[in-house]
């Protein structure tokens, strides 16, 4: 971690009182309301990594809700598990939640967590039982449930704008499109895009999604191959830094438009995809449905009204893309600066 990446308000590292475990808070900034991101549950290589990942991930955090209108400003949370997903005891899980909780409320209502990847709603109950800063909730919790759906349906939203731009209509069908990582949001994405007449080629590290890969009739590509096929849009929807320095030049989709977040290893290979003729829809505008509806949820939930936001990611994505055209800067340069005129407006006044 360099100096440079932490421009952040606060970051909070402790180990758990029950379970031991590494745990952090990143807010990045409080500028526009309280500091609202996702827990995420990882088995890192090492803690210095896992803390690198929720910087970077509280700043996208401030950029996201910046950019999406909402008055929430950025941060992540962070539980470093020693185990994997698979082996991870129900027991360990639980301590892991109900200490994370005890963060959440010692830095009393600056943070508010929700699930990310590795955390589930039924998660958000548990750590509920600790602290009132948590949205996310189950339906049967009182509270919105899953937000992944909604993620979907703005991915798929901010997709219909980049190939409007790129082809001249917003239609899906026909067009050939590859969606990386079958997850929560992926699968939704895969299935709305199936849905609207997009031939699907699909790709996960777990080989048990190929069942909804044939149910969809889609092809399969090895996650390593996913890149290199040639398609119209090149969804990643796994985990970040998908796209590194070697895979920049291999992409060869006209439109990357994705649910995952810091799709890019390094921001400046926006730069490079650009000058390849590949129109990288910023992830931070694309993916900002699930972060719409847990902000519905803190701000009394009105479903409409947040599938009504969701869908409004097109408009906001053609307004980027028309920037970046007016001014000659990558579509990722013109999301930043939207995000940070709202910002700076704040500041100032
Ligand atoms: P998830 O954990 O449900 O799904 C991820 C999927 O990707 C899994 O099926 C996993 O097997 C697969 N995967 C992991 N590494 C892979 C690789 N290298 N190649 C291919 N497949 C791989 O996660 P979820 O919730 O669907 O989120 C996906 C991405 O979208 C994450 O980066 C997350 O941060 C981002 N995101 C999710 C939101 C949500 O509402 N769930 C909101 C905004 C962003």
């Amino acid at each position: 971690m360099t100096g440079a990446d932490f421009d952040h308000e606060e970051l909070v590292v402790r180990h758990g009182e029950r379970s031991g475990a590494t745990m952090a808070v990143a807010i990045h900034s409080t500028a526009l309301g309280p500091a609202l991101g996702g827990l995420r549950l990882w088995h890192y290589e090492s803690d210095a990594d896992g803390i690198a990942d929720v910087l970077r991930l509280a700043s996208g955090m401030t950029m996201k809700a910046a950019a999406a209108g909402l008055d929430l400003g950025g941060g992540k949370g962070l539980i470093c598990s020693p185990a994997t997903a698979a082996t991870l005891s129900w027991t360990l899980r639980r301590e892991m939640l109900l200490d994370f909780g005890d963060l959440v409320e010692s830095l009393g209502g600056r943070y508010i967590t929700a699930e990310d990847v590795g955390t589930s709603a039924e998660d958000m109950a548990t750590v509920a039982e600790r602290t009132a800063n948590v949205t996310g909730l189950p339906k049967s919790n009182g509270g919105a449930g899953d937000p992944s759906p909604f993620t979907a349906i703005g991915v798929e939203a901010a997709m219909r704008a980049c190939v409007e731009s790129r082809f001249g209509s917003r239609e899906l069908r026909g067009l050939g499109a590859v969606v990386v990582g079958l997850g929560h949001v992926g699968a939704r994405l895969a299935m709305r895009m199936r849905a609207a007449g997009a031939r699907l080629v699909v790709s996960d590290t777990d080989p048990r999604k190929r069942d909804l890969a044939q149910r969809l009739g889609a092809g399969w590509v090895e996650p390593g191959e996913a890149i290199k096929v040639e398609c119209d849009v090149l969804a990643p929807c796994a985990m970040g830094g998908a796209i590194g320095e070697a895979s920049a030049d291999r992409v060869r989709a006209q439109i990357i438009c994705g649910a995952a977040n810091n799709q890019l290893a390094d921001d400046r290979l926006a730069a490079r995809l650009d000058q390849r003729g590949v129109l990288y829809a910023p992830d931070f505008i694309a993916n900002a449905g699930g972060l719409i509806n847990v902000y519905r949820e803190v701000r009394g939930y009105d479903e409409d009204r947040a599938l009504a936001m969701a869908m409004d990611i097109e408009q906001t994505m053609r307004q980027v893309l028309a920037a970046s055209e007016a001014r000659s800067m990558t579509p990722l340069a013109a999301a930043t600066e939207l995000a940070r005129e709202r910002l700076d407006l704040v500041v100032r006044n």
